[in-house]
């Protein structure tokens, strides 16, 4: 007599096939899924992903996310390395597959003071340019790539970074040489370049009192120009113990009564030691790798995995909380294997900020935030 196998018999199997191989990825609950009603879900993209290269990281993509940004190859060192050289392969192709995939392109970024080619502000005899000079430079820079993309890319983060924690504006080149109205030229050449694109500005640390103030006055400013922007971004460089909640709604509820949207533009929690005081993004401060600044080298323990998916809980139930405001939450990678954590703040770390690991698997993480708008 044929014996009937019940399915609570099979539930040991599975389980113990999902623990060697994983849980395939047809049967993992879509990020974008669980989130349709609230926000976009989106994640940066690097050249390897855009290229199709990473072939496991492109089928995560399109499982899960419904947004993509770039993460480098839309910066002008890569974009337009020399005066009258343009390089939009990458570019043309994170474009194609953002359209492939149905997905929000979101463009990183125009005028940011870090990964601009020297030449950009110098003459033929290495002195800075004049205003005047810088602003046609400027100009022509985001005329071309904005205006490629007319149409096709639908955000832009216009001007990145623009600002100090404290709330001076940073002292970069553009607005040394331009002055304070680099800003508006920015976001008026932008809308000129692609009149239906969404415009931002976009920074790290943006609970930050100081940085909160300026950044509301230079939006209020621009407004009271009739300077189109669309949208603040947060960038969402967060640690296991920063943002303090309270300040972190506190901000994204400021940023939202200018009447632009918020969103979360580069979300990864570094769950590893930091180096001095460190918060935040500013990629020049770089240390050298330490042991003690690398625990985890061979492997996140359980524990630790639990307390980084209780942070991603908390961190999301805000943002959920508030998704008549945000429009997007981006990941500022695919996998703990590419993120930028890596490398930075220290060189040569085993980094776990994101929700999936070196092995393309949903982590404890993952679970918790698919919790937060009831695990569709
Ligand atoms: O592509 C080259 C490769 O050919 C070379 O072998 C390698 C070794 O030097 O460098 C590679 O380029 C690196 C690039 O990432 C791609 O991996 C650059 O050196 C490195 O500086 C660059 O770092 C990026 C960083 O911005 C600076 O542009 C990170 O990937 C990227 O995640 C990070 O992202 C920034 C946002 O744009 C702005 N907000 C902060 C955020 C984190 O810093």
């Amino acid at each position: 007599m044929e014996r009937k196998i019940k399915v609570a018999q099979l539930l040991p199997i599975a389980g113990l096939i999902v623990l060697v191989i994983g849980c395939p990825l047809n049967a993992q609950p879509a990020l974008k899924g669980a989130f349709k009603h609230a926000f976009y879900i989106g994640t940066a993209l690097n050249r390897n992903q855009i290229t199709g290269a990473d072939k496991n990281s492109v089928a995560i993509v399109e499982k899960h996310f419904n947004s993509i940004t770039a993460e480098n190859i839309l910066k002008w060192v890569y974009v337009h390395p020399e005066p009258t050289r343009y390089d939009f392969a990458p570019a043309d192709s994170f474009v194609a597959f953002g359209e492939k995939n149905k997905m929000f392109i979101v463009g990183h970024t125009l005028v940011w003071h870090n990964q601009t080619p020297r030449w950009v502000f110098a003459d033929d005899a290495g002195k800075p340019v004049d205003r005047e000079t810088l602003l046609q430079r400027m100009k022509e820079h985001i005329l071309t790539v904005a205006g490629r993309y007319k149409g096709r890319i639908h955000g832009w983060d216009v001007v990145n970074e623009a600002v100090e924690d404290d709330g001076q504006l940073r002292q970069s080149k553009w607005l040394q040489i331009i002055g304070e109205d680099y800003l508006q030229k920015a976001f008026e050449w932008a809308h000129e370049a692609d009149p239906k694109a969404e415009l931002y500005y976009n920074d790290y640390n943006m609970w930050h009192t100081g940085k909160r103030q300026t950044v509301i006055r230079l939006v209020r400013e621009l407004q009271s120009k009739g300077v189109r922007i669309d949208g603040i971004g947060m960038q969402g460089h967060w640690g296991m113990d920063y943002p303090p909640l309270d300040e972190l709604e506190t901000s994204l509820l400021a940023y939202a009564e200018l009447g632009v949207k918020v969103m979360i533009t580069e979300l990864d929690i570094n769950i590893l030691p930091n180096p001095g005081s460190h918060q935040g993004a500013d990629i020049t401060q770089n240390y050298a790798l330490q042991q003690e600044l690398n625990p985890y080298a061979a492997g996140l323990p359980d524990s630790m995995q639990a307390k980084l998916a209780s942070r991603y809980a908390e961190l999301f139930k805000i943002l959920y909380k508030h998704r008549d405001k945000i429009t997007r939450v981006t990941f500022w990678g695919v996998h703990d294997g590419v993120s930028w954590h890596n490398n930075w703040p220290v060189r040569g770390r085993t980094a776990y900020s994101l929700l999936f690991d070196r092995k393309y698997q949903p982590k404890p993480a993952f679970d918790a935030v698919i919790r937060i708008a009831g695990g569709e």
